[in-house]
């Protein structure tokens, strides 16, 4: 049985990358399409495509309108009972829980409602645990921030292994992650990013903290992280540097990278790579290694038909810098993996429970 899905952004980028995701999916159907008031009203095939390969060929009612005070139970009538979130923060702080109110289930790439207790932060491959923070009622859960992606991936693999690190890095974003407005507008970006180093590792501590009872009691990690845009489209980069509590030993590093795994409740979703975490040798490059799908390096000509790629995340220039330091980059697809990947598996994790 396929669960009814409305996705909220209609001609974002984030909304058309899930809609992208949906259109083939096994266990969702893309069934309605919400967009601003600009959008409202138009057909969902009018609606510029902003992404690589053909616009996904639907058949929907036009796009449903965000502000309509009674769009959860419209949705409803149309058999929706699940909800993919990509709108603005500030629209999605009190849409999101009016949907929710109405009866659906929304997972959410909106930074709103993050690290609120009450609202599971998951990573549906690493903390899927977390989803017992929801006792009943239908689901409102958010994915994390595209930025920490990258950085969490090897954090958790090296801490699962070493124990407690010590982590400085810098990040290197791409425009897209800003949404279509920044990906288009084509001039050299090396620009800070206000708030967004706090914010991310606060969310690293949401995703690594343990549960009491009905809460989370969040973790303090010990990273320093500066974040910054660069003048690339797609894939945030990590820059880091590991600190470890003893004398290690690369090898040992690079073994627990590669043989991290998904947790076992993610294993077998459509959207989860069959590894995490790929190691390669040398440097890694946006453009041979954003589409990771956990086994290889493609670029799939139709994103749509491979869920899984851009789903790993991809660590290279392993190097040791000192008796417990080892440097490293680490890339993620942040509109797949950091985005609308990312949502979606935490969906079909849910579904599993
Ligand atoms: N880009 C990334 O890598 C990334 C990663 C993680 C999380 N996110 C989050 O995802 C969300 C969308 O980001 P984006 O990159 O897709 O931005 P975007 O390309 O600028 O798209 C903005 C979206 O917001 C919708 N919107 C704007 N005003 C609205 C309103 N008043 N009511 C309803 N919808 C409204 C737009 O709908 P219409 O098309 O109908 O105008 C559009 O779909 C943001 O919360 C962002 O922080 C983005």
């Amino acid at each position: 049985m396929t669960r009814r899905v409305a996705v909220l952004g209609a001609s974002g980028l984030v909304g058309q990358r899930l809609q992208q995701r949906l259109v083939h999916h096994p266990e969702f159907e893309l069934a309605a399409v919400v967009g601003s008031p600009r959008t409202a009203g138009k057909p969902v095939n009018d609606l510029p495509w902003g992404l690589e390969g053909s616009a996904p060929e639907v058949d929907l009612p036009p796009v449903l309108d965000a502000s309509d005070p009674s769009l959860g139970h419209h949705l409803r009538s149309l058999g929706v009972s699940w909800a993919f979130s990509a709108l603005p923060s500030a629209v999605a702080m009190g849409l999101e829980p009016a949907l929710v109110e109405a009866g659906l289930n929304v997972c959410s790439n909106a930074s709103a409602h993050r690290r609120r207790q009450g609202v599971p932060l998951v990573v549906g491959d690493l903390n899927p645990e977390h989803l017992t923070l929801h006792a009943s009622g239908p689901l409102h859960a958010c994915a994390t921030n595209c930025t920490l992606i990258p950085l969490l991936f090897p954090y958790v693999a090296l801490a699962d292994r070493f124990g407690p690190l010590d982590v400085t890095a810098q990040s290197e974003q791409a425009r897209s992650g800003a949404g279509y407005a920044l990906l288009r507008r084509q001039v050299p970006l090396t620009e800070a990013i206000p708030g967004e180093a706090e914010k991310t590792v606060a969310e690293l501590g949401w995703i690594t903290g343990d549960l009491r009872g009905a809460s989370v009691l969040p973790s303090k990690p010990a990273v320093r992280l500066q974040c910054r845009r660069v003048d690339a489209e797609e894939g945030h980069m990590i820059d880091a540097t590991f600190r470890f509590e003893t004398e290690i030993n690369i090898d040992e590093v690079r073994e627990a990278l590669t043989s991290f795994t998904s947790r076992p409740e993610a294993q077998g979703c459509p959207s989860a790579p069959s590894r995490p975490l790929m190691v390669v040798d040398g440097p890694v490059r946006r453009m041979d290694h954003v589409w990771a799908n956990g086994d290889a390096f493609d670029v799939p000509s139709d994103p749509a038909m491979s869920l899984r790629s851009g789903m790993a995340v991809v660590v290279g220039d392993l190097r040791q810098t000192g008796p417990r330091t080892v440097h490293l980059r680490a890339l993620s697809h942040n509109t797949v993996r950091g985005a609308a990947g990312g949502v979606t598996l935490l969906a079909e994790v849910a579904l599993r429970r």
